[in-house]
């Protein structure tokens, strides 16, 4: 085969050059060529025929379990055929031990494992550690794309992995693996590959500290599911989250905990973020919040401390930073609470991260509490998004987010006005206490 003609093309303004140059030669951009398979010449063809929407069968595809369901439930039910999924993540994370735990439950010859990073060797002394009994999976150590595609055709397997894809190299490009070039172009052919084989196929990709998936960021509208592998370093627990699926509904959560022996999965997570306190502690608060379908309790913590420089310090960790700024605004325009001269520091327990507004009240008292060194009552649970006009507004799926907490023995619930349940003010032995205003919340705090 002859070897394609390659390009440079600035990724910022589309300009091509024959060579690579650190600058671009058209808009002087620094860095942003980058190399790509050059075009074939046009041919004409005989044009493709459109058919009518109602006339295309529609079949609700089926679904490959991948053998564990916390995995399934992230991908929104398990995988498609030929569907391609990204499986991102901070090196170390465990997201080849994930896979390898996963897909060793298959039947015989139906899964193959495309180990780039790691040697046969390596990946059966993982199995064998993990006590698998993964003799179904076959095994492939190769990095090169055009010895890698070959052997999956010849495979024809149901599901099919590359760990990762930052390894391979194409020899079309004459790019370095883990480039740009190479990683769209390996992912590219692979994904032309999985969809007229009909395999499922599982890209492992590597993230950058800055949180991007470093070259696959460029994959994220090739794959058909992106799905983030995450957790902090100090923490056994594993959250796997669908941030784009186009087989199911996205921010789906599937939990695991770390252990010697692998990743077990946690069925019931509701209290898992909560950190266990003998007393209450001031500048806590138990946010009920939602994450895909399920409710889930997360403690936020708030820290505010005199400001030393004169700047003062906001910071958060698993929650929106800008969102903070908003809030400490809000505190003081409408419960009269100043923060200018308080380092504030909020954090969401266990390595979680949230994303939904529902989570202002529950942050917002946290704040009230560090800064008065005041404890919130024991067993509380909050929810509600906050606007800027100082008003409390409803969360989506209160009753869920109420009966959770009921569940597992919180007694007092401070709520949305709008999410207090018709008729009862009580959830088993939760009280439910109903607010409108942010200052409202505040006041009752100091009742409680
Ligand atoms: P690994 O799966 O290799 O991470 P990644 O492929 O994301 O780089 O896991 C990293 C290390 O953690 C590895 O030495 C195995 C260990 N580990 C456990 O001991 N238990 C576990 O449950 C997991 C997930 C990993
Ligand atoms: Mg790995």
């Amino acid at each position: 085969m002859a070897k394609p003609k390659t390009a440079y093309v600035c990724t910022d303004c589309g300009a091509s050059a024959l060579q690579w140059f650190g600058t671009c030669p058209s808009c002087g951009a620094a860095g942003t060529l980058s190399e790509t398979i050059a075009e074939r010449g046009l041919a004409r063809r005989s044009g493709a025929a459109a058919v009518a929407l109602d006339a295309v069968p529609a079949r609700e595809q089926e679904r490959i379990s991948t053998g564990m369901a916390e995995l399934d439930r992230a991908l929104g039910g398990g995988l498609v055929a030929g569907q391609v999924a990204l499986l991102g993540g901070d090196p170390g994370i465990g997201k080849s031990t994930l896979l390898l735990q996963a897909l060793a439950s298959f039947p015989p010859d139906q899964v193959v494992y495309v180990s780039g990073e790691e040697s046969a060797e390596q990946v059966a002394l993982r199995a064998r550690r993990l006590s698998l009994s993964a003799g179904g999976v076959r095994l492939l150590a190769e990095t090169q794309l055009e010895r890698i595609v070959p052997a999956l055709e010849a495979a024809r397997a149901r599901v099919a992995v590359i760990d990762s894809i930052q390894t391979l190299w194409s020899e079309a490009l004459q790019s370095a693996p883990g480039s740009v070039a190479q990683v769209r172009e390996c992912a590219a052919q692979l994904t032309r590959h999985a969809k007229s084989a009909g395999t499922a196929l599982l890209l492992i990709g590597h993230v950058t500290k800055e949180g991007a998936i470093a070259g696959p960021r460029v994959l994220e509208h090739i794959v058909d599911t992106v799905l983030y592998f995450e957790g902090e370093s100090h923490s056994s627990f594993r959250l796997v989250r669908a941030v784009k699926n186009r087989f199911g509904a996205v921010n789906e959560l599937g939990v695991f905990a770390m252990t010697d022996k692998g990743l077990k999965e946690v069925g019931n997570p509701s209290r898992l973020f909560l950190s266990q306190h003998e007393k209450p502690v001031a500048g806590t608060c138990v946010l009920a919040t939602i994450e895909g379908t399920r409710p889930l309790l997360v403690e936020i913590q708030a820290l505010v401390d005199t400001a030393h420089a004169p700047n003062a310090r906001r910071l958060s960790v698993g929650l929106e930073q800008n969102r903070l700024a908003l809030l400490l605004a809000v505190l003081h325009r409408h419960a009269g609470i100043a923060t200018w001269e308080q380092d504030v520091f909020v954090n969401a327990v266990g390595g979680v991260r949230i994303n939904e507004p529902a989570a202002d009240l529950a942050v917002s008292l946290a704040i009230v509490s560090s800064l008065a060194d005041r404890p919130i009552a024991a067993k509380t649970v909050v929810f509600g998004e906050i606007g800027l006009a100082g008003e409390v507004r409803p969360a989506p799926r209160g009753q869920e987010r109420l009966r959770e907490a009921a569940k597992l023995g919180f007694e007092k619930a401070i709520v949305p006005r709008a999410n207090r349940p018709k008729g009862a003010a009580r959830i088993g032995g939760l009280e439910v206490l109903a607010v409108e205003r942010v200052d409202e919340a505040v006041r009752l705090l100091r009742d409680l």
